[in-house]
């Protein structure tokens, strides 16, 4: 049985726009409700200004109203898995809290984390707080 977040992931994959690293992630990002918010990497020709697909997947799902969330799918097409960058991580914790990460490729599931073991000893709002 393939979980449909990593189909939803693998689908959004195939349209990444990566045509300077050739490298195409796709993530599915599930609400607490159930919804389904995809993203891919967008890159650009300063590179710089590339969005990796976990970021796409949050901010699409933050814009349109959806702050809660239990889970989010990786793709990448590689043998091991590809998990989130350092500043996705950073974003999804902050957004999203301690989600379950699937990491997978095009063939099979890589692995499952919480994003607290990703991300440990984070850094967010609450130590802002006086
Ligand atoms: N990338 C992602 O979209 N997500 C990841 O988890 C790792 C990296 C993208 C950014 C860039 O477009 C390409 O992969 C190569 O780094």
């Amino acid at each position: 049985m393939i979980d449909p977040l990593v189909i939803a992931a693998r689908e959004a994959r195939e349209r990444a726009h990566a045509p300077f690293s050739h490298f195409k992630v796709g993530a599915a990002l599930e609400t607490t409700d159930g919804r389904l918010i995809t993203g891919c990497n967008i890159e650009n020709a300063t590179y710089g200004l590339t969005l990796c697909a976990e970021r796409v997947a949050i901010f699409k799902a933050v814009s349109e109203g959806m702050l809660s969330f239990r889970r989010i799918a990786v793709v990448a097409d590689t043998d091991d898995p590809t998990p989130p960058c350092g500043p996705c991580r950073q974003i999804l914790w902050e957004f999203a809290g301690d989600i379950e990460v699937i990491l997978a490729n095009l063939h099979e599931e890589k692995g499952r984390f919480s994003l607290s073991q990703l991300l440990p000893l984070p850094f967010d709002a609450r130590l802002l707080k006086k």
